[in-house]
């Protein structure tokens, strides 16, 4: 696997990648990687020639009291398991290569970068679809991988996709669990053991929501299950259409059910696809 550092270093190879017309594959992700991230990488293996993973800790979309500084760093376990995964090349830029002049012309999905993640932490869908924008410019890969864990960054992306018409197809594969159901997420290694212990219960709701309930029933029984659980303190419980993020009324058409809650200092995201009856 080759490291490259600079802008110009990842597009003098993805030109070289790229010379016979094969699939280029995507994998954006901050780093601290787990078997989630591996799987995505896998899933780009199976469908593309040549995969570019790229491993950057992107300042814009932290806010300014989250915790950008103490975000797991963990650069040679991650490019231990993405040579073992056969990516090709890894696009690792430092802060200054990928903002020399600063933050200065963002990216602003509007109607839905403000809606769950980006009504409680203002300004970071604005900061992820920037830098995956930049991303997307630099590696021009025809497919990108993302994980369904993070469903607010999938809709925010997949409306910046289609309203600047990049030319490349967004893959959103499933939430990868721990066995005791647990989404697995970089932040999860901030939990303590007993933090770890009272975040079971965020699987625990989502996964076992009960059929029959109204839209105001089922935010009531996630709140009820949820914030009454000792240790933990929701910050949203959201049902909503998975592309627009809008509230939906009605569950027969199929939902996005989605819940952010703080266990201790760690923020955790989680969510599940309810059907549609139809
Ligand atoms: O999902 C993530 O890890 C990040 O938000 C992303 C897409 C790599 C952008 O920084």
């Amino acid at each position: 696997m080759r490291i490259l550092r600079t802008v110009a270093e990842m597009r003098a190879a993805r030109r070289e990648a790229i010379a016979s017309p094969v699939l280029l594959g995507l994998v954006p992700t901050m780093g601290a990687l787990h078997a989630g991230h591996v799987s995505l990488v896998r899933a780009a293996r199976a469908e593309c020639a040549a995969v570019v993973a790229s491993i950057f800790v992107n300042p814009t979309q932290f806010g300014p009291n989250e915790d950008f500084s103490r975000y797991p760093r963990t650069f040679d376990d991650d490019c231990a398991q993405l040579e073992a995964e056969g990516v090709d090349l890894l696009f690792a830029p430092a802060v200054e290569e990928m903002y020399p002049r600063g933050p200065r012309t963002l990216v602003e999905v509007e109607q839905i970068g403000d809606k769950l993640d980006g009504m409680t932490r203002p300004g970071h869908f604005v900061g992820v679809a920037t830098v995956v924008a930049k991303l997307f410019h630099i590696v021009g890969p025809d497919r990108a991988y993302f994980g369904q864990k993070d469903a607010a960054q999938v809709a925010v992306l997949r409306a910046m996709v289609e309203d600047l018409n990049f030319p490349l197809e967004l893959v959103v594969c499933p939430t990868v669990r721990d066995a005791d159901g647990l989404a697995l997420s970089s932040r999860n290694r901030y939990l303590t053991a007993e933090e770890r212990e009272q975040a079971r219960a965020i699987p625990g709701a989502l996964l076992r929501i009960p059929a029959g309930l109204s839209v105001e029933q089922l935010r009531a029984w996630l709140r009820k299950r949820l914030d009454q659980t000792p240790g933990l303190r929701l910050e949203y419980a959201e049902v909503v259409d998975p592309r627009t993020l809008q509230p939906v009324t009605d569950l027969r058409g199929g939902a996005l059910v989605a819940v952010s809650v703080q266990v201790g200092r760690t923020r955790l995201i989680d969510n599940v696809l309810l059907e549609s009856e139809r």
